[in-house]
């Protein structure tokens, strides 16, 4: 796997000469050669089995496959006819895994969903797996501040970044506390390696536990997060056993699958969703790299055009509040039922998720608003954002971005079934929560085409980003649920309602 290909969960820029996003990637599905060159080397990038089997191609013939391949074959890495025996075979790590082949069966009829290894309880082994000499595994204590600091400064000098090394993910210590600790959290699967001699932590990998609905199968997983590993001991295979080892101890907790993300290609995707970026500060973005001068256009017309109102138009919008939980909860369920992939929240989980509590020393990290009806007091929509900030890596003028991404919403207007309603209601509550964000000094608004985000990217101005999110379960087999895009790879309200799940 080359470096850069691992990186596709970043602070992706919008993609280069595209104003709002959508425009430069027109193209038929039946004339692929119109995909932006851009586009398709990012896709080789993340697919280096094609990439390699095509380089020892002539040249016309690669071209003429390439044609013949729509980009969800690109996207979750089959390889050129179909055969894809070398694409696994170049996953060393992954083949042995209980995790979907590229080349398994994709007709609906011939997957039986569900897990793809039983476990055993007791075989799984009580005791890590050895380490290279000089490292030892830990466990981290993320209640001491010290401990908590430690994984912090891992992950902000170590985590992901775009490909071209300009902005790092930097999640804030109340980020950490709130993403590792929330309701279940079990110390075990905050798994470390520590440099023996130095005692320095120089590798993680987290997880928190949760259940999902996979097409109305409810499962229990451990969502798995933070994997990241010290510059200088890259390339050595310290992300197996670091999976092996999380896996370990998750089975021995009894639970048996997890959810992952990743913007690298791993056999097998679920499901692959494209990140979009509301530009709420243009010219910092501009001023930072990560938002280009479209051809034709000025800063001036760029500022104008991302302008928003000073004021929300929702009548009935206000801060989500505790005496909130009950009816959000109530919402929020029956909305994410919508969705094959989908998060089976309980209370507690809603509260700590999505309730902002105040607390002295702690950053603020989501923001939640409700719409209670003026009449009714009913709660008709909730709408949610969270804080993650990028590092800038070498600018002398700015040295963080802050992005606000959309995290959960709902609203009684998707029950109606009428999806010219939904969409209506959707840019107003979404225009409303750009105009939040932009108040709580947000430079940027990123979401992905996963719930029912297709219905309003486009028209409230969202670029489209460089960006793939894909979406993995370990440990379960089930057919692909649609990410929000066609083979475009633009925004389609006919691949809604697949991804219901969004991972930080
Ligand atoms: C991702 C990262 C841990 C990979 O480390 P590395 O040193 O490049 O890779 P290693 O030599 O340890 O291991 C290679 C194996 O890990 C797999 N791998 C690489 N990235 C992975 C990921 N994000 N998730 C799961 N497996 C991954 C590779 O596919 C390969 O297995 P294979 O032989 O079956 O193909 C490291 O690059 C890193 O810390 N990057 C910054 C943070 C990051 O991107 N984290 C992942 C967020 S989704």
């Amino acid at each position: 796997m080359s470096d850069s290909a691992d990186k596709g969960k970043a602070p992706q820029r919008p993609d280069q000469g595209e104003d709002s996003g959508a425009s430069n990637n027109k193209g038929s599905s039946s004339d692929k050669k119109n995909l932006p060159p851009k586009m398709i080397e990012s896709l080789m990038e993340m697919n280096p089995a094609l990439k390699n089997e095509l380089a020892s191609m002539p040249k016309d013939k690669a071209a003429e496959m390439l044609s013949n391949m729509d980009i969800s074959q690109l996207l979750t890495g089959l390889s050129v006819g179909g055969k894809n025996q070398k694409d696994m075979a170049s996953y060393k790590f992954w083949q042995t895994q209980p995790v979907p082949h590229f080349n398994d069966d994709k007709s609906k009829e011939a997957i039986t969903q569900g897990p793809i290894k039983i476990i055993k309880p007791d075989e799984v082994p009580k005791t890590p797996g050895p380490l290279v000499e000089g490292f030892e595994w830990c466990t981290l204590d993320l209640t001491d501040p010290e401990e908590l600091k430690e994984l912090y400064e891992l992950l902000n000098n170590h985590y992901v970044e775009d490909d071209n090394a300009m902005f790092r993910f930097s999640y804030s210590q109340s980020f950490l506390h709130w993403a590792l600790m929330s309701p279940g959290w079990k110390k075990e699967w905050h798994v470390g390696v520590r440099a023996t001699k130095s005692r320095k932590l120089v590798a993680s990998i987290c997880g928190v536990p949760t259940e999902l609905r996979v097409r109305g199968e409810r499962i229990k997983v451990t969502e798995i997060n933070f994997l990241c590993i010290h510059k200088k001991l890259r390339s050595k295979r310290l992300t197996p056993v670091l999976i092996k080892e999380i896996t370990r101890r998750c089975y021995l907790n009894g639970i048996y699958q997890a959810i992952y993300t990743g913007g690298v290609i791993l056999p097998t995707p679920i499901s692959s969703c494209r990140y979009y970026h509301r530009s709420l500060d243009w010219l910092k973005l501009y001023e930072v790299g990560f938002s280009p001068l479209p051809h034709g256009s000025t800063k001036a017309r760029q500022i104008t055009k991302n302008h928003l109102p000073e004021k929300t138009s929702t009548p009935g919008l206000r801060p989500m509040e505790t005496k909130d939980i009950d009816a959000v909860f109530d919402l929020l369920e029956r909305y994410m039922l919508r969705f094959d992939l989908n998060q089976a929240f309980n209370r507690e989980e809603i509260e700590h998720w999505l309730v902002y509590k105040e607390t002295e020393g702690k950053e603020q990290v989501v923001w939640s608003y409700v719409v209670e009806d003026p009449e009714t007091h009913k709660i008709t929509d909730f709408v949610s954002f969270y804080n993650l900030e990028s590092t800038v890596i070498d600018n002398s003028k700015h040295k963080e971005v802050r992005a606000a991404y959309l995290y959960y919403y709902a609203t009684e207007t998707a029950f109606t079934g009428d999806t010219k309603a939904l969409k209506e209601r959707l840019l107003l509550l979404m225009n409303d929560a750009l105009i939040c964000a932009k108040k709580a000094r947000f430079d940027v608004f990123n979401a992905l085409t996963l719930h029912d985000n297709p219905l309003f990217l486009e028209q409230l101005k969202f670029g489209a980003g460089d960006g793939q999110l894909h979406f993995y379960l370990y440990n379960y087999r089930a057919v692909p649920v649609p990410g929000g895009i066609n083979d475009k790879n633009q925004p389609d309200e006919k691949k809604m309602g697949g991804v219901g799940v969004v991972m930080l």
